[in-house]
């Protein structure tokens, strides 16, 4: 085995996240059963067609790690011109976010439930999303799990393919040590430019609702750091 394929394999076998079954409600089940296979895509690895999907041609924005998804409902409902794609391994999360499409009627966000980094790997082509939104990654707070932090520089690089020239990734994090960590690996790409960042407490979230895990982070005193960072247009 060549080394890349080697490290490209150590790199699989760690996620960012651990599968918690999580109690779900009777109407999360429901929403599962009856909801995912008319709002969800499956997962697979043929790319997918995202006109086709939608029905339309509109600028695209994927979620990673949506959590219960109300933020992202709420930019959905707000941005009726746009189509949101959110990924989620959490079922309930899953379960509460498709009671939400349900409930306000959206036609222009679709949910997937499984890991995000195979659905950018295999399912998005190249070029396809105007927006990526990582808000509250999981901290992964001790070092020996440092390595399941989602935001490496594999994932920058296969979020730029993702997005179009001049799209842009938005991150949020309450963890202080991994904006740290964001903004060292910011300063060894040149595959994204820092468009803003934005260190505060809570009061000036960067072009987006406020998250659950965001209201968590402040309850406990923390602080929180939003980037918008942009593909380069050329
Ligand atoms: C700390 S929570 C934040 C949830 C939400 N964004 C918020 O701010 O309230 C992180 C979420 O990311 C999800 N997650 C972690 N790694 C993921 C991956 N590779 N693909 C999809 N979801 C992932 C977890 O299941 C969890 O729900």
């Amino acid at each position: 085995m060549s080394e890349s394929r080697e490290e490209e394999a150590r790199r699989r076998s760690v996620r960012s996240f651990v599968r918690r079954s999580g109690r779900m409600t009777g109407s999360q089940q429901r929403a599962v059963r009856e909801l995912l296979p008319r709002y969800g895509v499956a997962f697979g690895t043929a790319p997918l067609d995202l006109d086709t999907l939608f029905g339309r041609r509109a600028p695209r924005v994927l979620e990673v790690g949506f959590g219960n998804g109300d933020s992202l409902l709420a930019m959905a409902a707000a941005n009726p011109g746009v189509d949101y794609l959110g990924v989620e391994v959490h079922e309930p999360g899953v379960g509460h976010c498709l009671l939400g499409i349900e409930g306000a009627g959206l036609d222009n966000l679709r949910v997937i439930s499984h890991d995000a980094i195979d659905v950018l790997r295999e399912q998005l082509p190249e070029a396809s999303l105007a927006r990526v939104n990582l808000y509250f990654p999981d901290p992964w707070p001790k070092k020996r799990h440092h390595k399941r932090r989602i935001v490496t520089p594999g994932f920058l690089e296969l979020v730029a393919s993702r997005l179009v020239p001049g799209g842009a990734l938005h991150i949020a994090t309450d963890w202080e040590h991994y904006a740290e960590s964001i903004d060292a690996l910011l300063t060894r790409t040149s595959l994204f430019e820092v468009d803003e960042r934005r260190a505060h407490g809570g009061d000036r979230p960067l072009d987006r609702p406020a998250t659950k895990f965001e209201q968590r982070g402040l309850k406990l005193g923390h602080r929180i750091w939003d980037w918008r960072l942009v593909r380069p247009a050329a």
